[in-house]
């Protein structure tokens, strides 16, 4: 099969292509018709966001039938001269000697035409929306920042752990747990009996996970520093726009590090994921501040440049206690901050990303150490302007009574976590980690408003088609 060159690398290296012949494949953006019979094609391959513009004038090639058929939406190959461009906006364009058309689109059917579309609508057409420009964007930086997520990870030596996608164990130990069976839910037999689980494939309650966190210690007590990076479920019953019911998260775990190492380690993580789109994605972040998000580059200078400030939970309270603004929800010693709590500390009070830290015991899982006052936590969550939360983690308990008593304290079966258990009676150290949501991520640097829009096949309640 004939293969081309991708138009990112065409514009990349264009004063080069200039008088020599290039070959393109990709999508008709536009086509339009001048009355001497010259047609002007934009064809865009996914490689950029840029579309390389093809002049096809009938008389230097044998195309000429083909050109009414050339419609939005088809798939072309053009192959031509690559010419400095006169037009306004473009560099470089292609006269086309030879055109093939692999697969035409019926302009009367075809669902995007030149208008924005909104994203709900193209929600509802996932399979066409990746060729939208904020939608292909947001996959490309995507993209990009997952290699770099390895590449982070890796250059420290940390080793890549794959946990498991079924488990048994909930983490998080919020109820928004998915059930994975075999059971048919219409037969009487399927209920919470023990006598029916007997009867399912794994023959005990099996759920999806909602974090690799509890098998990366296993791994990190033995390995010292190891990440895992996959899809992670809650079937959180949140029509929110920071909540998926499937997400990509990065959860590194590392042996011998305490709470200020791991916050060290994930402020260091976050300014070099921001440097790498800053530095890698420059078209498409000029784009999203120009189409989505005007405060963007801003926002992503100061998360580079500036130090995230570090405050306990307690002080926060008290500092949107004695704020003078409305909020919705309660502000108490005790109580969760919400979304609104949130933005007013990155946004008005400090202007830069705030790391919380030491939050009320009652408020997080039972597997965080207990602090020396019994009521708080070694906890930190990292908050960022616009976005909030992207960063949730800790130091863990390593002491095993201090692990039972919060067993004890939080209802849960000893029995069924005997294995997380004896890694405290076995060779125990403190040991810490955190988990970054690739969504958040990409919403944070994109600057796209709902968490739909940066992932390919968004599952939320009531959606899960394609
Ligand atoms: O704060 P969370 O719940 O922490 C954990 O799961 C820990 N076990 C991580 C660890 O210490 N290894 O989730 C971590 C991050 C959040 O900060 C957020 O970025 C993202 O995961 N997240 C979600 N993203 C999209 N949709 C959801 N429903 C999310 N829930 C959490
Ligand atoms: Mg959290």
């Amino acid at each position: 099969m004939e293969k081309g060159v991708r138009i990112a690398d065409l514009f990349r290296n264009e004063h080069g292509y200039v008088g020599k012949t290039a070959l393109v494949q990709g999508w008709v953006r536009t086509k339009r018709d001048s009355k001497a019979g010259v047609s002007f094609i934009e064809v865009n391959d996914g490689s950029c966001l840029k579309s390389l513009q093809v002049i096809a004038e009938p008389d230097r090639g044998d195309y000429s039938g083909l050109l009414n058929k050339i419609t939005t939406g088809s798939a072309i190959l053009a192959e031509g001269t690559i010419s400095e461009s006169p037009g306004k906006g473009q560099s470089i364009e292609l006269r086309a000697e030879r055109i093939h058309l692999y697969g035409w689109a019926d302009p009367a059917l075809y669902p995007l035409q030149k208008k924005r579309h909104s994203f709900e609508y193209l929600r509802q057409i996932a399979h066409l929306r990746p060729r939208t420009n904020t939608i292909g964007a947001a996959a490309r930086v995507r993209s990009r920042l997952s290699y770099a997520i390895h590449q982070f990870f890796q250059d420290l030596g940390f080793h890549y752990i794959h946990t498991p996608i079924i488990t048994a164990s909930n983490c998080e130990g919020a109820g928004e747990i998915f059930r994975v069976t075999t059971l048919d839910p219409a037969h009487p037999g399927a209920s919470e009996s023990e006598e029916a689980y007997r009867n399912d494939f794994f023959a005990r309650p099996a759920f999806l996970t909602v974090s690799g966190q509890l098998q990366a210690e296993i791994y990190a007590l033995a390995l010292g520093t190891v990440y895992t990076f996959g899809p992670t479920f809650r079937a959180e019953n949140s029509n929110t726009s920071r909540h998926l019911a499937e997400f990509w998260m990065v959860e590194p775990e590392m042996a011998f590090y305490d709470l200020e190492d791991d916050i060290d380690l994930a402020q260091t993580f976050i300014k070099k994921l921001v440097g790498v789109v800053l530095n890698d994605c420059r078209e498409e972040l000029e784009f999203f501040a120009r189409f989505i998000e005007p405060e963007l580059m801003g926002r992503l200078q100061t998360v580079a440049e500036s130090a995230f400030e570090v405050i306990a939970y307690t002080e926060a309270v008290d500092i949107l206690k004695k704020s003078a603004e409305q909020f919705t929800f309660p502000v108490e010693w005790g109580l969760d901050l919400q979304a609104e709590h949130e933005r007013h500390l990155t946004e008005r009070v400090f202007k830069k990303p705030v790391v919380i830290v030491n939050f009320p015991r009652s408020l997080k899982p039972f597997y965080m150490r207990v602090n020396d006052d019994e009521r708080t936590v070694a906890a930190m969550d990292i908050l960022v302007p616009g976005t909030g939360e992207i960063i949730g983690g800790s130091q863990r308990e390593e002491r095993l009574e201090m692990l039972l008593e919060q067993m004890r304290l939080k209802g849960i079966s000893i029995d069924d976590y005997r294995w997380y258990i004896e890694l405290r009676e076995f060779g125990s150290v403190p040991h810490s980690g955190f988990g970054l949501g690739l969504e958040r991520l990409v919403q944070f640097v994109t600057g796209i408003p709902n968490i739909r829009e940066v992932i390919p096949f968004p599952r939320t309640p009531g959606h899960a088609e394609f």
